[in-house]
């Protein structure tokens, strides 16, 4: 089994809460989001089609694809609106001081 490996992506005060950022790490476009303090981390990439999710909005725990307009859970990943059908990944957090990092992906 391959150890858990967390890569620094992000400062916390970079990311307020209600607000989003897209990091790379490696070939992945990973979302952050800001979720009433606490910060989770999802797949950038709509599964609908093709769209940046971080260019979208964010209210509560849903974020918009700026493309058709489908929603995702940023927690669970989870399709919340048409025309989302598939959920997207989501990943491991942890708080280090200031520094976010980002694990890997959850099933
Ligand atoms: S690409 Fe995101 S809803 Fe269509």
């Amino acid at each position: 089994m391959a150890s858990a490996k967390f890569v620094k992506v992000a400062q916390v005060d970079e990311i307020p809460s209600g607000q989003m950022k897209m990091v790379e790490i490696g070939s992945e476009q990973v979302l952050l989001a800001n979720v009433s303090g606490k910060i989770y981390a999802c797949s950038d990439i709509c599964s609908h089609s093709y769209a940046s999710l971080s260019e979208g909005d964010l209210k509560d725990e849903e974020v918009q694809c700026p493309l058709h307009g489908g929603s995702f859970n940023v927690i669970t990943g989870e399709p919340m609106s048409a025309p989302c059908e598939e959920k997207i990944k989501t990943f491991e957090v942890r708080i280090a001081g200031q520094d976010v990092l980002v694990g890997p992906a959850k099933d």
